[in-house]
């Protein structure tokens, strides 16, 4: 007879090997800085934070619709006013200020510029708004970080298909066109789409983000993700052929992605459901824009499960052999957007054609991780350096930005939010032994978010910033959490000093803490788990 040890073995045998329960090597903080000229930043998005949805003639986009149809977000909250950014220029600068922060993540509202979608008309006032913003930020020696696409399609385009419409690709292009030679001449990094995998999946799978379409998800999506992907590849080229001589910039698209570990590390299909969960998530998107092409793994799996319903041909479309060398290598750097890790085993939906049925895996989290505002999202700051090495080797050790990571909290406005500052310091210490230990080519970390905004369709209930918006106050203020402090630090030190090689004015608060800190003899020691202040 055959004996299987259970989960439980393991778990016990390494108990007895440690005897006891040592801080897994993972959770040790490394001490030590990062590269000079590291970019900080933190990002906002504009529908989330601008407010002003009809100020100055700009035109409605899918996400205002969306909004102001019932039941679709949470309390019936909307971007109709949000944190009024548009309005709030100064303020916002100088909140950027306090952190201080290198770079400022924000996007274009493309109806703010453009009411209808197209270039047949150009509202002058909306760009005035991100002319001044960017020349404010620049008085700072603030850099503006541009995503063009933060998933507020004009709803003009949207009626006449959206995404699903090949024709979105040109008018993304012209749109892109228009803001890289209004606004290029002094922005220098660019996103052209953030996160496709929510565009495809939540807002046309799912359906709980708009344009909110719920009713193919077995093609639609990937219909949708093949379109995004074309108009990020025509954006990059475009820039790269008329204005990278002359502006020298840089663009990419931002992916995101959990990081997925097997349920059992010891079961085969679980390790396999885990790199199943992967190449779906982050490689959908990845893979055709860092190697050419969909995965072997998302073709084949696609294809099989199409044809086996009756289908006459895969669900996922396929790029020519023209189309797939012109996707390939459209990146500057690698933008990521990272948050959670899920535990992963494989799930058989029959003939399910959709996506969680092709992906054939399902997800469980691991009841000791800490939990947030969010039920999506756990912290888990191991799966940060994980997915980084998963980056640098799946794709060819590609220079990665960072575009976004945080937390969120719900309930009662607290400013004391201590876990906010424990996510992270843990977090931002992983992308260090990242850097450090196994060489990623990591060059900056964005945190998410400035300031509480509408966290889209749960409204403004969960609040991932840094500042709390008081949106009671007619003049809605933003107000430092004590999360800032922790951020600025880390910022002004650029990494964390070893306290043994101490003390270090750079972990001093206030102007005093202005020198940073470039004592280079603290990198890459390991000491025990500490917060830097
Ligand atoms: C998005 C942000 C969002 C954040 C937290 C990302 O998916 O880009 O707009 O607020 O995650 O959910």
């Amino acid at each position: 007879m055959v004996l299987t040890p259970k989960f439980s073995a393991h778990f016990y045998f390494q108990v007895m090997k440690d005897n006891g329960f040592p801080i897994p090597d993972d959770e040790i903080m490394l001490y030590g800085e990062f590269p000079q000229g590291f970019l900080w930043s933190t990002a906002t998005a504009a529908y989330q934070i601008e407010g002003g949805w009809r100020a100055d003639g700009k035109g409605l986009s899918i996400w205002d619709k969306f909004a102001h149809t019932p039941l679709k977000v949470f309390e019936d909250d909307n971007g109709d006013i949000a944190c009024d950014s548009y309005n709030k220029i100064d303020e916002d600068v100088a909140v950027l200020k306090q952190l201080r922060v290198n770079h400022y993540r924000f996007s274009i509202s493309w109806t703010r510029v453009l009411p209808d979608g197209t270039t047949n008309y150009i509202n002058e006032a909306g760009f005035s708004y991100y002319d001044r913003l960017v020349n404010a930020l620049l008085a700072e020696n603030i850099q503006p970080h541009i995503t063009l696409y933060h998933w507020d399609l004009p709803q003009a385009l949207q009626n006449v298909g959206g995404w699903e419409n090949e024709t979105t690709v040109e008018r993304f292009k012209d749109y892109a066109d228009l803001v890289f030679s209004r606004l290029g001449d002094r922005v220098k990094l660019w996103i052209t789409i953030n996160e496709p995998y929510n565009v495809a999946m939540v807002g046309h799978g799912y359906g709980v983000a708009a344009p909110g379409i719920s009713f193919r998800p077995g093609t639609l999506p990937y219909i949708v993700g093949h379109n995004l992907i074309k108009a990020h590849a025509e954006a990059w080229h475009l820039y790269n052929d008329k204005y990278r001589a002359k502006q020298n910039g840089m663009v990419s698209i931002t992916i995101n992605s959990d990081w997925s570990e097997p349920r059992n590390p010891y079961k085969q299909e679980d390790i396999d459901a885990a790199r199943r969960v992967i190449q779906f998530y982050i490689g959908w998107f990845a893979h055709p824009i860092f190697n050419g092409d969909y995965s072997e793994t998302m073709k084949t799996i696609i294809r099989e499960r199409s044809l086996a319903a009756g289908l006459s041909k895969s669900r996922l479309p396929e790029f020519t052999p023209e189309e797939i060398k012109r996707i390939k290598g459209t990146y500057d750097y690698f933008g990521f957007n990272h948050y959670t890790t899920v535990l992963a085993y494989p799930l058989n939906y029959g003939n399910l054609q959709h996506y969680d049925g092709d992906r054939g895996a399902g997800t469980v989290v691991d009841r000791t991780w800490l939990d947030s505002g969010s039920g999506w999202l756990k912290v888990t700051p191991f799966g940060l350096r994980r997915i980084l090495n998963f980056i640098k080797k799946e794709y060819g050790n590609p220079t990665i930005i960072i575009t976004e990571n945080g937390v969120s909290e719900r309930g009662p406005i607290d400013l004391k939010d201590y876990h906010r500052s424990y996510f992270y310091e843990k977090y931002i210490n992983q992308v260090l032994k990242a850097h450090l230990l196994d060489n990623v080519d990591v060059r900056g970390y964005t945190a998410w978010s400035l300031m509480d905004n509408l966290e889209w369709a749960t409204g403004f209930a969960e609040r991932f910033g840094l500042f709390y918006v008081n949106r009671s106050d007619p003049n809605v203020p933003r107000v430092a959490k004590e999360s800032v402090s922790l951020y600025s630090t880390i910022i002004n030190c650029n990494g964390f000093p070893d306290p043994a090689s101490g003390p270090h004015d750079c972990l001093k608060p206030g102007p005093e803490g202005n020198q940073r800190c470039s004592d280079s003899s603290s990198g890459g020691k390991n000491k025990p788990d500490t917060m830097i202040n």
